[in-house]
């Protein structure tokens, strides 16, 4: 790729908005929290922990994502995981991050949510401190457990209701329809949640719809295979609706055979507000400016590509107008400052 185009994709101010703070578990960390912790890991270095990441599907890589996130147990832990990503996310430029969380994985285990909300909570308020990125939480369900416990998890997430921007749904996709969640969607909305689901990863675009119809989802995660129908395609333009995809993601767990087979430029070409994130990077092999310039590079995308791509992110964004418009403004000053030096 030109060096010119590779500049503009990692210097342009964007937001991420599909990132799991589990998922940015990096080996090192997790041999360093594994000894603080007194946990023995079935591991012997961060390479071999690296070699295990091959994964068949989503089923096989949420296995493994559960079995390595066992070495975060204090609040600490969960300060240096968020830290650690927002320190990665900002020399990536990244101006505003939307975090997923998966408290059920860690309250099942015996570690409370009290520990877990604080120790974010301390690195959002240090890492905005040290480099301005602004930052929004979200909590996730485990679709294979139950509806019962979902509801069960916001109720007891509520004594830190400030610290939570949105609620969504993640983990394994099929045989788990958005329609199981529609009730503790419909609570966390009544409450003042914004609303956000995993749907058409794996899942059909009838998952797509449900999460929209049923869970009443604002934004959908993936969405991928939404292009299956053209009717859905056609309501996702027309309510632009957007859509928080993940290239390396995709490509490392089988859903496209290859980042040249991935439909990004497709739906872009569609007219859907389509962003891309970096899901999992600890696990998929790149942070956001990784998936922007593998997916540049395979896609034939151009800067114009790119800068729409920054522009949806923070029009999909969980922000007030104001900032909105502050965060669009630097991104349009950086263009048109990139065009005139080149
Ligand atoms: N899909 C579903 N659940 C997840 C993912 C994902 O890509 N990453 C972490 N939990
Ligand atoms: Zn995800």
């Amino acid at each position: 790729m030109n060096l010119e185009l590779k500049r503009f994709i990692t210097g342009i101010p964007k937001a991420e908005l599909h990132i799991h703070l589990e998922g940015s578990l990096e080996p090192e960390l997790m041999f360093e929290l594994a000894a603080r912790n007194r946990l023995e890991l079935p591991y012997r270095s961060a390479a071999q922990v690296r070699e295990a990441y091959r994964f068949r599907d989503l089923q096989s890589f949420l296995d493994i994502y559960y079995q390595g996130m066992s070495v975060l147990v204090g609040e600490e832990d969960f300060r240096d995981l968020t830290l650690t990503y927002l320190e990665r996310a900002h020399a990536d430029n990244v101006r505003h991050a939307e975090m997923f969380f998966d408290p059920q994985a860690h309250t099942g285990r015996g570690v409370p949510m009290e520990t877990v909300i604080r120790g974010i909570q301390a690195a959002r308020e240090e890492a905005e401190r040290r480099t301005g990125i602004s930052t929004r939480l979200i909590l996730c369900f485990l679709r294979h457990l139950s509806p019962e416990q979902a509801l069960a998890t916001l109720e007891e997430a509520l004594p830190f209701r400030d610290a939570i921007t949105g609620v969504g749904l993640d983990s394994s996709e099929l045989g788990n329809p958005p329609e199981r969640f529609a009730g503790v969607f419909g609570r966390a909305r009544a409450l003042g949640f914004r609303l956000v689901a995993h749907a058409g990863e794996e899942g059909p675009p009838g998952y797509i719809r449900q999460a929209l119809d049923l869970a009443g989802a604002e934004r959908i995660d993936h969405g991928v295979r939404c292009i299956e129908d053209p009717g859905l395609v056609e309501r996702l333009r027309r309510e632009r609706v957007p859509l928080t995809v993940c290239p390396l993601s995709n490509v490392r767990l089988r859903v496209f055979d290859s980042m040249a087979d991935h439909d990004l430029k497709r739906l872009m070409e569609l007219g859907l507000l389509v962003t891309v994130n970096s899901d999992d990077p600890a696990y998929f092999g790149g942070y956001i400016n990784d998936n922007l310039l593998a997916a540049t590079e395979a896609l034939g995308l151009g800067r114009e590509d790119i800068a729409t791509l920054a522009r949806n992110s923070f029009q999909a964004a969980f922000l007030g107008p104001k900032e909105r418009e502050r965060r669009l403004e630097e991104l349009d000053r950086f263009v048109s400052d990139f065009s005139r030096e080149v």
